[in-house]
């Protein structure tokens, strides 16, 4: 029916491999896990997946801090593991995306670890090392992510590193033509392997300016946020003067799109990134040649969004991007509250009119243009979990700002699949590594999946219809965003089709028309 790639309307379903299933009983999802529900994500009828980080890693960032990025961490599995699950999800008519992290590595990383010792080893320039100011200081002022100086002291070189985030996650210096090579052996190490795409993490966080580096700028609109994470001194700064976003980060996503163009079979690339200005961001990273798309934050606000809010996310977003599938959109993941919480009270709804919410934001966002991530478990319009233990949270953000700010394990807890097993069918284990909701075990994935009428079940046969419409496979382009205050309404035109799409909050009800 269409002439545009996969990856233009793909409909991407993405998994936290340390949740999914624990296949051997330590209480840790893994590859083959993943491997025995395939079926079951097959059955929705999505396009792809893609996996968040399992490479070798110490896990201070639960995968995002790599210490080897052609190898499996031990208690995921192992490559053969790996070649399996790639099988099973071709044999199913799925893509498999990996999630590559460009900007830094693991602290525990061979190339840091030789890098630290001195100011002239074989690695000594792969990081950025900059020495103190006069009076003992770091060179700027730039802050992690995570909460303090981006800059950490080794006294071996005399020396401080950036870190961008935590500072066992020091930032590769890109500027350097090695540390890209090697970037592209990665790409081509997965590649070779039959992956179809990368999710590229945190893309405009890759430094690849060369010292002296500028300070950051002071943020003149700066206003304190209510959220603990908005209060945080990061915000007090514009970062795409001089930390963020630097224009020759285009040297990376240039040289990956020609690596990825060398291989057949449309070959994917979707960066990860947020910035001052995240569209001249985004269209930055999407010029010709760089990569083909990048995710969208817009319907990802972490305290939700009113409908008058969804509509200006979208009317924003397709302002910038419409005829294209340039872009991602997504309301959840890994790092924000589930969406089938986070989104009622912005709404004005009950956790009773939970499911029917989810349903309704899950066609809302497959009917946008460009391909749409949909996390594991909104499918089953699972509840964000605010109830763990404060001895039980392992995400190093939250464990900083607790209790005040949960930070991201409440969206990371394990899938259930079966209310009459133990842990609700995630693992056979005495503890699990963060807890299974007993929330959940009403919306188990197998047990929804046999429920006539559940969320999984419409899903499906919404995205089974979906891909028989012109309007939605042939073209990428949306027009007359309208509806009163409690509707959203737009067009969505092909050669072929126009249909009128209608997703209305108080009946929790999508309609389409053909005009
Ligand atoms: C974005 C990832 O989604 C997040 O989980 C991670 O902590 C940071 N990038 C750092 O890699």
């Amino acid at each position: 029916m269409s002439d545009l790639k996969w990856w233009e309307t793909a409909v991407i379903y993405q998994i936290y491999p340390r949740s999914y299933q624990d296949s051997n009983g330590d209480g840790i999802g893994d590859l083959q896990g993943i491997i025995s529900r395939l079926d079951y994500i097959a059955g929705l009828g999505v396009d792809a997946i893609w996996i968040s980080p399992f490479f070798k890693s110490p896990q201070k960032d639960f995968g995002y801090d790599v210490s080897d990025y052609c190898d499996i961490n031990p208690e995921y599995g192992t490559l053969d593991d790996f070649d399996q699950m790639i099988a099973k999800v071709h044999d199913l008519g799925m893509k498999l995306m990996i999630d590559i992290v460009p900007a830094h590595c693991s602290d525990q990383h061979a190339w840091f670890q030789e890098s630290r010792q001195s100011r002239d080893n074989p690695k000594a320039d792969w990081f950025h090392w900059v020495d103190p100011l006069p009076d003992g200081s770091a060179p700027t002022n730039w802050l992690s992510f995570f909460g303090g100086r981006a800059w950490t002291f080794e006294p071996r070189r005399q020396q401080y590193y950036l870190h961008n985030f935590l500072p066992e996650q020091p930032n590769l210096n890109h500027a350097n033509p090695d540390v890209r090579q090697a970037f592209v052996d990665i790409a081509k190490f997965w590649f070779d392997r039959g992956v179809d795409g990368f999710r590229l993490d945190a893309v405009h966080t890759i430094n690849a300016d060369s010292a002296p580096y500028q300070n950051n700028l002071a943020n003149p609109d700066f206003v304190l946020g209510e959220l603990p994470q908005q209060q945080q001194p990061f915000f007090r700064q514009l970062h795409d003067s001089a930390q963020l976003n630097q224009p020759s980060i285009q040297q990376f996503s240039e040289a990956y799109r020609a690596c990825a163009d060398s291989y057949e079979g449309d070959r994917y690339l979707m960066g990860e990134l947020h910035g001052d200005d995240p569209i001249k961001a985004s269209q930055t990273f999407t010029d010709t040649g760089r990569l083909h798309a990048t995710y969208n934050f817009n319907l990802l606000a972490w305290d939700g969004l009113s409908v008058d809010g969804l509509k200006q996310a979208i009317t924003s977003a397709v302002a910038a991007f419409n005829g294209t599938g340039r872009l991602s959109f997504a309301f959840s993941n890994h790092d924000v509250p589930r969406v089938g919480t986070r989104q009622l009270k912005n709404l004005g709804l009950t956790d009773a009119q939970r499911p029917a919410m989810q349903l309704l934001l899950l066609k809302l966002e497959t009917c946008l243009i460009g391909s749409t991530c949909v996390y594991m478990g909104e499918e089953l319009a699972l509840s964000d979990v605010q109830d763990i233990p404060v001895d039980k949270m392992q995400d190093p953000w939250g464990i900083e700002f607790a209790p005040v700010f949960l930070g991201r394990d409440t969206c990371r807890t394990p899938m259930v699949w079966r209310k009459s097993e133990p842990n609700g069918g995630f693992s056979s284990a005495n503890q699990t590594w963060l807890p299974v909701s007993a929330q959940h075990l009403d919306s188990a994935g197998l047990d929804e999946a046999d429920r006539k009428g559940s969320v999984y079940n419409q899903f499906a046969e919404f995205l089974a219809w979906r891909k028989q419409q012109p309007a939605f496979m042939s073209a990428n382009v949306i027009s007359d965003i309208t509806g009163g205050p409690r509707q959203i309404i737009f067009d969505r035109t092909s050669d072929q089709q126009t249909l009128r799409c209608c997703f209305d909050f108080d009946t929790l009800t999508a309609t389409f028309e053909e005009v």
